[in-house]
Parts: C-alpha cells; sequence; structure tokens
C-alpha cells in the first residue's frame, strides 16, 4: 500500500506536492481550488506590510521553440491587506483541515515578526515559512536575500521567530550565496524546524534590443529580478543536496527550484526533501498538473518498492560525493547502435569539435560512423546531442585497474590508468 503522506519538519500533508509562496498562493479561493485539484500543502505569498507592485513585472527565456524555460520576476511580496489574508487562511485551514498551509512572512522588526507570527497562527496556519530569500526590492530595505545573505541575522531572525511560534519554522533560503551551507546551518542554529531551497536566483531575463532597455520593461527602466523555472532546478538541487550531505546538517528540508513533473520532484526527495514545491510550472501550466505528479510519483514507488516517502528522502546523498572520492580507474566508452542509428552525424560533428576527435565516417561508406575507442575518453557528448533514444550507450571498459581515487592517488600513491585524450 502505497502512503504519499509527508511530515516535513512536523507539518503534515496528504502528499508532498506543495504550492510554494508566489502568485499560484496568493489568495484563498486560489488555494482552495488548488487543495481541490490534489495539493497537499500551500505556502502562502508571503505576507508583510503590503507593498505597491510595479507594471510589467515578469519575463521569460524561451529556448528552440520551449516557451518559459527559465522565468523572473521583478514582484515583491502580498499587495493584499493583512486582515483579508489572514481571513482567507482562516477559511482555508477551516474548509481543509488535512490539509498543509504555511505562512510565508517577512517583516523586519523583533515587534513587528511578534505580531505577524501570532497573528498567522491565530489565523490556523500549520507552520512559517521566513522569506530570507528575496533578491530584489525588499532586499534594499533590509529585509528577503539581505538577512539570507548573513548568517548571523539569519539566526538571530530565526531564532525569535522560534520563541514565538507554537508551530514550526521553516526558513527559506536564497541561492544569492557562493554556499549554501552556512545559511542553512545558521537557521538550525537559530532554531528552524526545517529549511525551503531555493527562493530565485538574481537575474536581468534579457534585453529589449530595439528599445535598449532590459526585461521586463517598466517603462523607459528595468531592474534585475529573480530568475526560478525549469532551468534553475540543477541550481537548486546542487544547494538542498549540499545541506542534505553536510554530517551537522539535521533539519528537514523542502526542495524548491524548476519542479515541472513527478520526476523533478522525486529526484529532489532522493536528494533529501520532504516535501516540494512549485511555483513557475503552475503559474504556466495551472493546478491540475499535480495529478500526473500524484500518478507518476506513486507508479516510480510501486516500482522500486517504496511504501512512504520517508523511505525515499535522502536515497541518493550518499552516492553524492567530492570530485576527489571519484573512481578514476572506471572507465567507459561511447557505442553506436547501429540498427537505430540514423547517420545523421551530429554525434561526429560534436566529438570532432567539443571533444576528442574519435568518431569518423564508416570506412565502408555506411551511414553509422565509427567510434575509435582506444581514444574515446567517455564524455557523453555524443550520447547527449544524437537525436535517437539509446543509440549511443556508454559502456564500462574493464581495464584491469582497481578502483582509485585522486585523494588515493595524491596522499597514497595509487596507481591511476593511463590517460586518454592526452595526444
Ligand atoms: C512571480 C513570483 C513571485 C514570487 N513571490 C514570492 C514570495 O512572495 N515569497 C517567496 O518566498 N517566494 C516567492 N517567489 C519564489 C517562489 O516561491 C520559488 O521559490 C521560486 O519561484 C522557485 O521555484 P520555481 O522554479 O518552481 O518557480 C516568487 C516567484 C515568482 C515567479
Ligand atoms: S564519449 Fe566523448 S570522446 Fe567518446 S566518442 Fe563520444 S563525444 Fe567522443
Ligand atoms: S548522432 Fe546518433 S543517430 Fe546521428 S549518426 Fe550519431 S549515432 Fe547515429
Amino acid at each position: 500500500m502505497i502512503d504519499l503522506s509527508t511530515h516535513c519538519a512536523g507539518i503534515r500533508s496528504p502528499n508532498p506536492f506543495w504550492l510554494a509562496s508566489a502568485p499560484p498562493a496568493n489568495s484563498g479561493a486560489q488555494v482552495q481550488r488548488a487543495f481541490d485539484a490534489g495539493w497537499g500543502g500551500a505556502v502562502w505569498k508571503t505576507l508583510g506590510q503590503p507593498i505597491q507592485n510595479v507594471s510589467s513585472r515578469f519575463g521569460a527565456l524561451h529556448v528552440g521553440g520551449r516557451r518559459g524555460v527559465g522565468f523572473n520576476n521583478i514582484e515583491l511580496i502580498t499587495d493584499r491587506p493583512l486582515e483579508v489574508n489572514f481571513k482567507e487562511i482562516y477559511e482555508t485551514k477551516r474548509k481543509y483541515p488535512k490539509h498543509a498551509v504555511i505562512v510565508s512572512l517577512m517583516v523586519e522588526t523583533r515587534e513587528e515578526w511578534k505580531e505577524i507570527i501570532k497573528r498567522s497562527i491565530d489565523a490556523g496556519a500549520d507552520g512559517l515559512e521566513l522569506n530570507f530569500g528575496c533578491p530584489h526590492g525588499m532586499c534594499e530595505r533590509g529585509m528577503g536575500s539581505a538577512v539570507g545573505q548573513e548568517p548571523r541575522v539569519n539566526q538571530e531572525i530565526t531564532s525569535w521567530a522560534v520563541e514565538y511560534s507554537t508551530v514550526p519554522v521553516l526558513v527559506k533560503l536564497t541561492p544569492n550565496v557562493s554556499d549554501i551551507v552556512p545559511h542553512g546551518l545558521a537557521a538550525q542554529r537559530g532554531g528552524a524546524h526545517g529549511v525551503s531551497l531555493i527562493n530565485t536566483i538574481k537575474s536581468i531575463i534579457g534585453v529589449d534590443i530595439d528599445r535598449f532597455i532590459p526585461e521586463p520593461r517598466v517603462g523607459l527602466q528595468s531592474s534585475n529580478g529573480g530568475y526560478c523555472g525549469a532551468a534553475v532546478k540543477p541550481i537548486a538541487l546542487h544547494m538542498a543536496a549540499s545541506l542534505a550531505r553536510h554530517p551537522e546538517f539535521k533539519i528537514p528540508i523542502s526542495g524548491i527550484g524548476g519542479i515541472c513533473n513527478w520526476r523533478d520532484a522525486v529526484e529532489f526527495i532522493l536528494l533529501g526533501s520532504t516535501s516540494v514545491q512549485v511555483c513557475t510550472e503552475v503559474m504556466l501550466k495551472g493546478y491540475r498538473i499535480v495529478e500526473d505528479m500524484i500518478e507518476g510519483l506513486t507508479e516510480y514507488m510501486r516500482s522500486h518498492n517504496f511504501e512512504t516517502i520517508d523511505q525515499m528522502v535522502g536515497k541518493a546523498v550518499p552516492a553524492y560525493s567530492d570530485w576527489g572520492d571519484l573512481d578514476m580507474n572506471y572507465e567507459t566508452v561511447a557505442k553506436i547502435n547501429a540498427e537505430s542509428c540514423i547517420g545523421c552525424n551530429l554525434c561526429m560533428v560534436a566529438c570532432d569539435d567539443g571533444a576528442h576527435q574519435c568518431i569518423h565516417p564508416n570506412p565502408n561508406g555506411t551511414r553509422v560512423p565509427v567510434i575509435d575507442e582506444s581514444e574515446c575518453v567517455g564524455c557523453n557528448l555524443c550520447q547527449i546531442v544524437c537525436p535517437v533514444e539509446s543509440c549511443i550507450t556508454m559502456e564500462r571498459v574493464d581495464n584491469g585497474y582497481a578502483p582509485t581515487t585522486w585523494n588515493q592517488f595524491v596522499n597514497e600513491g595509487k596507481t591511476l590508468r593511463p590517460k586518454k585524450g592526452a595526444h
């Protein structure tokens, strides 16, 4: 029997899929429709002193035929009155007692934190998320990423929130730092029950090359914004995993950043996330994407014999190691399946110009190129460019050398296999 329910940092939800704090979680009507569609939780659009927003405020990166591979916004926190938000949080929680309603907060002074936390809990919040991540607008006012980038401030404000809160506190971290670990540890020292990451990445999405103005355009000007969507997933995965594998980091993670489907969600869970949050993909496709996410995750769990989310959390973390601990003697070469090859030669061009010049026209004049395995360094590039699924495979070579890492080579003088491609 497969059970999708989770308890991230003590916050229970019927499945691990939460709306991230953003426009899709801006109002009670929206969050309730999302719950009806199947979302297990929602992090309410950040509450604080309501602000005025600019117009326009979104931009997107379109790559090839796909629109919105990356997304960018210069929007700030809620622009709706606090009383309205709290009333709608109360109503939503009353109607959906089993779903998780987490309230995202961003204010300035200790007194303001105390008051807004009390009001959130009175409204029925199952948890709080401290927004230390917004990279535009609020940081210039000493909030958002201005807090998330300074571990001592992060720790102190977290400790205030934990002191005033009777429900779990998640700290939402900014990716606009060189190493996420000190920031996650600061939140933990402050008493956070968990962290959420990532918020958006400081960015300029593009330039209007006819008007000479960056995008999104506000009259004749623009400003840097926050980058998110499918394109940021690798950065988010790395940051979540960096915390998950750190020996001193012990609190749960709610993974965010570029999650578009069940597979992305599984990747975040395997790298240590107990719940996952989605913003951009919902903005682009609507709440109903969660149906596929639930079905896909359930099927994945069935096929891998997982009964609970807990059994999956962090399963891939032990395999994430430092480069110096990788086996330098592990060797692969590319092989082409002659049956499925369509002779497009994309692999040959890529290997010639971007790798090690070891794919050659077939001397028999047939369409299938040949790989000189004695020169192939096993870099994967040809497999990446090949348009035919599974036509190029990377296969292990038994070279007779015992597994040896770079660290063992340097520290213990162990033997490395001879280098290839060094001509
Ligand atoms: C238009 C927009 C508004 C957002 N507003 C907030 C916000 O108020 N509070 C917050 O913590 N994060 C906010 N975010 C960040 C998202 O919650 C999320 O961390 C980020 O978009 C990465 O997830 P994604 O790749 O699924 O979009 C916003 C993102 C977007 C695109
Ligand atoms: S794996 Fe790399 S080096 Fe080997 S054939 Fe492919 S592109 Fe060339
Ligand atoms: S890219 Fe793939 S299909 Fe095209 S020639 Fe190479 S192996 Fe064949």
